[in-house]
């Protein structure tokens, strides 16, 4: 672990890529984004630790984690907590680690519900809407800070 590494987190339900609504997300898993990113990352020079968890507890630790271990900025698709995790941006706020904010769809094109995020508040910008290339165009913003 070293200032080489992108930690890339993925909050609840994105497990299911590949099976979750694939109009929305597509047919890429979440294996295949990893394997994607782990390729991009090699020809940046820079290491990918790559994450799921359903338990917003989870991110909240790991977000403390990335800055402990000194990675150079995280991805955060935090899914569903994007919209309502007062904790999430408070971790983000609270470490000096770069956060960036991806999503697969453009949350600001689908319900009033996601057109909110309590992530993007806190993050250093946000990467939305180009599917499973948003981790890859994010993970060129992170290795250019
Ligand atoms: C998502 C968008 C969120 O609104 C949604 O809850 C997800 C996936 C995306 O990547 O497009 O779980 O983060």
């Amino acid at each position: 672990m070293s200032d080489k590494t992108i930690f890339v987190l993925n909050g609840p339900n994105l497990n299911l890529l590949g099976l979750r609504e694939p109009e929305i997300y597509g047919s890429q898993t979440l294996d295949d984004i990893a394997g994607m990113l782990e390729d991009h990352a090699q020809t940046l020079g820079l290491d990918i630790d790559m994450r799921q968890s359903n338990h917003e507890g989870h991110l909240v630790d790991w977000l403390h984690e990335a800055q402990a271990v000194g990675a150079k900025a995280v991805l955060l698709n935090a899914g569903a907590y994007t919209h309502t995790s007062v904790a999430l941006h408070d971790a983000i706020k609270g470490i000096r680690t770069p956060v960036i904010e991806v999503h697969l769809s453009n949350p600001h094109t689908r319900e009033a519900f996601r057109h909110k995020s309590y992530v993007g508040m806190a993050a250093k910008g946000t990467i939305a809407g180009f599917g499973a290339r948003s981790y890859i165009l994010a993970l060129d913003a992170a290795a250019a800070l």
